[in-house]
């Protein structure tokens, strides 16, 4: 386990970096990420190369036991290469060119930028392939941040093309798959076919998910043509990418197929700002559900550990607010991250910035390089971790960025946001302190004791033939809403919903609505009544026995959720978006099927994850918790009771732990 820091030497008096080197060693910090942003001072005019700074800095991180972490410096192409060859920027739907001034301007299907790439990439490969301080790189920095995964220009209109005509087997083809009949957008030749731009009214729906794959493969393309020149340079070194929380446009799972580690860059009080009323505890320490789903699609994405790569230091500058973190909670995210799977958590960045956009963006050092809270925590946190195996998930929850895309082209209903859906049965689960591996539905799910399929929207005959035989060998299954309702280039089916998995789920779906949120809307489960939100279908069935049924409403007396034995397991269908008590019985149901060992119902805020024996508590509330656990059992670290933001590492088994909160209330 180890925990580091992004550091930028080229912001610095020189005769400060080894000050700052021996702090960051003193702190008990391993890893140093470096260069992600320092092309203008890499290269600072065409051809004229200077890395002799960055050598000194990788030198003295190394003189002082640590690490470096280096980053191409691709998101940032300088002046002097925006003015040679303009035709490298972005260009947005309506035409506009993102222009030279902030960050990630280029285009991923710009030839010229590829060669660029290609460039700057090789120098430095070359330069530092012996240097044996130079643990791994980093490709890029947050690919699609600010919105860049989509572009528009010329030459992803070229690429687009080409990327279609490799496809289908021809315009015919195109044309009978996508049913362009519709508003006579029946195509004769690949050439006539554009990038989505500016229309009166929303694109095809079709056309829309290609562009989306298509955005996606190019960055796909992009990271792997800098991910193959650091590998021909140096074999040992780990290639990795920082990517974002839940972020939608770029296939994750795609782009890790490249890489040797994953990482994330995490900042919870900034993320939490995107929910819909989060509370005081939420600004000063996050929700530590929406950081783990995180934490688990990327330990997921290769099946392995993965890095926080940039740790929120302390306050941030890019939410709407911008409070001071709690007391202590750099330290509790570290071990969050830890007990989610991770195996290094690199905070984001050393020192406040004295110039530029991130003036408000805090460090583990203050302005003047005097220690901010967040040293102290980082350097607590680089004592108190260990090392330890990776996590065995029990459950599987699956996500697929199609689905993703593909619902938010046609959500039919302004509440529908794929991962609100997501997370709506991730946060039942976690509300169990069950370990979850978050997987795209073509891995192997024999391993699981259960999965959970929120929303596969896009359904094909392979995909049911898989899930099939992992429920018929006895695996446990829960499917949401709009499972199976269109086929895999966004087209109703010539069959009802759920098509090629109606025999696994043993009933279609007769009809759906979507309801605003001021419609009551009630189920029954088990003899139980629950509220659901948003989406409704109602089911004919065909084999399944029905544990649920509408209460009201126009679909009144009909089944609502279904459950079909299959094989030697089963598959329960959810055909409403569940509220919260229904997403806990649900999973509890589930759960208890697939004997999988849980916790009590956990209050919202407090966190339990077990990894190699241990059971990390953490608490993302301002109120002390005591954890219930048979006398005798050990703790690594803290003690019972737990303090608001603070951590309890225990030697248990995660069922034997419960959890009381000392003052329920939370603020
Ligand atoms: C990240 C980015 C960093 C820095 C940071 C500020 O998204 O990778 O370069 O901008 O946000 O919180």
């Amino acid at each position: 386990m180890s925990i580091g820091v992004c550091y930028f030497p080229e912001h610095w008096p020189r005769d400060r970096w080894e000050e700052a080197v021996q702090e960051m060693a003193d702190a008990g910090l391993e890893y140093v990420r470096m260069g992600e942003f320092a092309w203008s001072r890499i290269e600072p005019r065409r051809g004229e190369f200077d890395l002799e700074w960055l050598e000194a800095a990788v030198d003295l991180v190394g003189e002082y036991g640590m690490q470096a972490v280096l980053c191409t410096p691709t998101a940032t192409p300088p002046k002097w290469l925006v003015d040679e060859r303009p035709g490298i920027l972005q260009e947005d739907a309506d035409g506009t060119v993102k222009d030279y001034g902030s960050r990630r301007h280029y285009c991923f299907n710009s030839p010229a930028y590829r060669e660029e790439t290609r460039r700057i990439v090789s120098k430095l490969a070359e330069h530092f392939a012996d240097h044996p301080h130079v643990a791994g790189w980093q490709t890029d920095n947050e690919f699609g941040c600010h919105g860049t995964v989509r572009c528009y220009c010329a030459d992803c209109a070229t690429a687009f093309r080409d990327w279609l005509r490799k496809k289908f087997d021809s315009i015919d083809d195109l044309n009978e798959t996508w049913g362009t009949t519709f508003w006579s957008q029946h195509l004769t030749g690949f050439h006539e076919i554009d990038p989505p731009r500016e229309t009166p009214a929303g694109h095809h729906p079709s056309r829309l998910l290609e562009y989306h794959r298509f955005s996606s493969d190019s960055v796909v393309a992009y990271n792997r043509l800098q991910a193959d020149i650091l590998r021909k340079h140096n074999d040992e070194w780990f290639v990795t990418h920082n990517f974002m929380g839940q972020f939608g446009d770029l296939d994750a799972f795609d782009v890790a197929e490249d890489l040797d580690l994953v990482s994330w860059d995490s900042y919870p009080t900034g993320s939490v700002q995107s929910t819909e009323e989060p509370t005081v505890d939420d600004y000063r320490a996050g929700d530590p559900r929406q950081v783990g789903l995180s934490h688990d699609l990327y330990r997921g994405a290769l099946g392995k550990p993965f890095w926080v790569m940039e740790q929120q230091p302390g306050d941030i500058n890019w939410p709407p607010h911008s409070p001071q973190p709690a007391e202590g909670a750099m330290r509790l995210w570290a071990h969050h991250a830890v007990a989610h799977g991770g195996d290094a958590v690199m905070y984001f960045r050393w020192r406040r910035c004295r110039e530029g956009q991130e003036q408000y963006h805090a460090g583990l050092r203050k302005q003047d390089g005097s220690p901010d809270r967040g040293y102290a925590d980082a350097s607590r946190a680089a004592d108190e971790l260990f090392d330890l195996a990776p996590v065995d998930a029990p459950v599987a929850l699956l996500h697929r960025y199609d689905d993703l895309w593909a619902t938010s082209i046609q959500p039919h209903s302004p509440d529908f946001d794929y991962w609100d859906h997501v997370e709506t049965y991730y946060r039942a689960l976690r509300r169990r302190g069950v370990q979850v591996d978050v997987i795209p539905p073509d891995r192997d799910l024999s391993d699981y004791a259960a999965v959970v399929a929120p929303s596969l929207y896009l359904a094909a005959d392979a995909l049911a033939d898989r899930l099939a035989t992992y429920v018929a060998g006895g695996g446990h299954l829960l499917c949401g809403v709009r499972t199976g309702e269109k086929d895999s280039y966004n087209k109703l089916p010539n069959a009802p919903q759920p098509g090629p998995l109606a025999d696994l789920l043993g009933a279609t779906v007769d009809r759906h609505e979507t309801l605003p949120a001021d419609f009551e809307t009630r189920v029954t489960y088990d003899g139980d009544t629950y509220d659901y939100r948003t989406w409704a279908e109602w089911f004919d069935l065909d084999g399944a026995t029905v544990r649920g049924e509408h209460a009201g409403g126009v679909a009144d007396g009909t089944p609502a959720i279904v459950e079909h034995e299959y094989g030697a397991g089963s598959a329960t269908w959810c055909g409403v978006w569940p509220g919260t008590d229904l997403a806990d019985a649900l999973v509890e149901s589930l759960l208890a099927r697939a004997d999988i060992e849980r916790t009590p119902v956990l209050p919202d805020g407090v966190a339990v994850a077990e990894r190699d024996g241990h059971v990390w508590v953490t608490n993302f509330t301002g109120s002390p918790v005591s954890v219930d656990v048979p006398s005798g059992t050990e703790w690594v670290v803290g003690s019972n009771p737990i303090d608001g933001f603070d951590v309890g590492v225990l030697k248990a088994d995660p069922a034997e732990v419960g959890i009381t909160v000392a003052d329920s209330e939370r603020s």
